[in-house]
Parts: structure tokens; sequence; C-alpha cells
């Protein structure tokens, strides 16, 4: 069976990937995420705030001439700045794997922490993906605006470092294809489709926000699916499906719709990381049960340009769903 697929550039041995989480902070768990099958691991995200966090201080120290500080900060500054820990995190799981290790980058504005970019590439990641978690809850904020600002993100990163760069989006876009096929012209190496945005609860007994993360269903895969669907054959960059993977069924769906590679977490939090080779396994078991003899067998056949059921993704269908009545309780 030939599971060997490529994402940014990157040759990978099968189409099942880490996505960003706290799983890859221990050298362990990543180890043995390679045993079971894993082809690339994310590491947690590094965000803007720790890196803007950590520069501040320097300065601070800087500023009010506290020599004993200084002196334990190497003389140039700004090649030292920003967070150790995570650079020392990409060293070691890079010297501890052979599959790639990609960095992950979150922040929200151009400025003041992209030229970190440049010192995750030096610390050996094989790629950066940029998650631009920009919840655009200030209301002046015009669509347009977040669009320029993902696009801006994305420019000055590829300016500093020559590893692919992936984008995380979310699917809150007016125009989500047209925003992709814009970061595909503006040279993005790939797209991770879906993030998924953190959203309170509210607790009626005790009257307050919950603050909490759910773990993802099932049911979560069909937003990615329908636009992994639609873009799959139309742009250059490399597609990464993530949300919603249980059981290696998901991962087949994603792939039959265009998917370069799979992307799981909330899986492996819920059985355990070597729920990762369940996946694996039962990744051949489907492909086998298909007769494909590999991944690139059925990648893209249920994609909106390979499909011949054209309707079933399109407002059409919508209609006569809502005619017929073929719901699901
Ligand atoms: C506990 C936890 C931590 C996460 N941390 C990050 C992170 O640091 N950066 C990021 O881009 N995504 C993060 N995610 C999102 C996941 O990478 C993934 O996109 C999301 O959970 C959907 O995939 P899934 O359905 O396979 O869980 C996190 C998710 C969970 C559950």
């Amino acid at each position: 069976m030939n599971l060997a697929t490529r994402y940014l550039g990157l040759d990978l041995k099968n189409p099942l990937v880490v996505s960003a989480s706290p799983l890859a902070l221990d050298l362990g768990n990543s180890r043995r995420l390679e045993d079971c099958g894993a082809a690339a691991i994310v590491l947690p995200s590094i965000f803007q705030e720790d890196i803007e966090n950590e520069i501040d201080e320097i300065e601070r120290l800087v500023c009010e001439g506290n020599s004993e500080a200084f002196s334990y900060f190497p003389a140039n500054i700004s090649a030292n700045a920003g967070p150790k820990n995570y650079l020392e995190l990409i060293r070691r799981t890079r010297d501890a794997l052979e599959i790639p290790v990609i960095a992950s980058l979150n922040g929200t504005t151009r400025t003041g922490w992209t030229d970190y970019a440049t010192q995750i590439e030096q610390a050996g990641a094989n790629a950066i993906e940029l998650n631009v978690y920009l919840l655009p809850t200030d209301i002046e904020l015009t669509g347009t605006e977040v669009e320029a600002r993902y696009l801006a993100i994305l420019d000055a990163v590829k300016e500093t470092v020559s590893i692919p760069v992936s984008m995380k989006l979310s699917p809150y876009f007016s125009s989500v294809g047209n925003m992709v096929k814009s970061l595909d012209q503006a040279g993005v190496d790939g797209v991770v489709l879906f993030n998924r945005f953190y959203q309170p609860d509210i607790d009626l007994e005790e009257l307050k926000l919950v603050r909490d993360l759910k773990l993802s269903h099932k049911g979560e895969i069909r937003l990615p699916l329908l636009w992994i669907a639609t873009l799959a054959g139309k742009i250059k960059a490399s597609i990464a499906a993530s949300s919603g993977v249980q059981t290696a069924a998901e991962v087949v769906k994603y792939l039959f719709v265009g998917a370069d590679v799979v992307m799981t977490t909330s899986a492996l939090m819920r059985h355990g990381i070597d729920y990762m080779k369940t996946l694996h396994d039962g990744l051949i078991a489907e492909l086998k049960e298909r007769e494909a003899d590999s991944v690139a067998d059925i990648r893209g056949r249920m994609s909106r340009g390979a499909t011949s059921d054209l309707a079933a993704f399109d407002r059409v269908n919508y209609i006569r769903i809502l005619r017929g009545g073929a719901y699901n309780a």
C-alpha cells in the first residue's frame, strides 16, 4: 500500500499529521506518535503575546539600566529576543524525530513578532504554520481589512524565511474560496482548513461564562469537507484538513474530497496517543476495502471538479432537502 503524500513541498510517508496541541510538548509523546505512524507533527502555537512580552521585558531591563540583567542577555538583543523555550522545543523535537516538525506561530498583527519566524527557521523547523486567530469583535473592522491583515502577515513571514509557510484559517470569511485564492496567489505553501475558534458558553446555575474548550466530534468534518472539495485542484498550495477526525472513515472522506494531509488532535486526546496507530491501520483497511493501492488512487475523486454529483454541494440540493425532508434527527 502506497500511503505517500506531499505537503508544503515535503515528502510524507502518509497523510496523517498531528495538529497543533500540547501533546507535542512532551518528547515522549512525539516519539510515540511517530512510532504509531504520524507522518508529521505540528508543535503547539507560540503566541504573538508571548513573544512581545519577552521583548518588552528585555527592553524594560535595558531602559532601566539594570546592568546585571543586561549582562545576562547577549549583546544582540533582537537576535535573542523571544521565548527561548519554544526554540528549544523545536530543536529537541527535530533531533528526536525523523518526520518533519512544523512550528506554529499564532498572531494577529504584522508587526513586532514576525522576525521571530527567522529564529524558528534557524532552530530547525521544517515549516511554519501561521494561525491568525483574529476574532473581529471590533465592529469597525471591515472584512476587507481582516483579509488584508492575513495577507500582510503572510507577506511579512514569507519575506523572513525560506522554509514553507502554511496558514490555518477560520471558516468565517464572506468568501472563503476567494480568501484562499488570494493567499495562494501571495505564495502561501498550504492552507489548513479549518481553525476552531474558542467560543464561550454560559453556566446558567452560576451565571458566568464557561471558558472551556470542547474536543471535536465527527459532524465537524462537514464544513471543511465542503470547502476542500471546492478548492481541490484549483490552487497550487497544499490543503490540510483539520477538524472532526475521530476514525479512519473521516480521514478517507477528507482524502476523497482532495486533502493532501489530514490532521488530528481531539481523537488523540480522547483515546490516547497510541490511537494514531488505529487511525493508520484503519486508513490502510479503508483503502484495501476500496481496492485502492495508494492514497493517490482516491485523492480528490469526490472533489467538486471530479464528482458527477455536483448538485450535492450546491444550493439546489439545499432546496431539495428542505422541500423533501431528507434530514436526520
Ligand atoms: C487542547 C487543545 C490545544 C490546541 N492548541 C492549539 C494551538 O496551540 N495552536 C493551534 O493552531 N491549534 C490548536 N488546537 C486546535 C487543533 O490543532 C485542531 O485544529 C482542532 O482541535 C481541530 O481538530 P480536531 O477535531 O482533530 O481536534 C488545539 C486544540 C486542542 C483540543
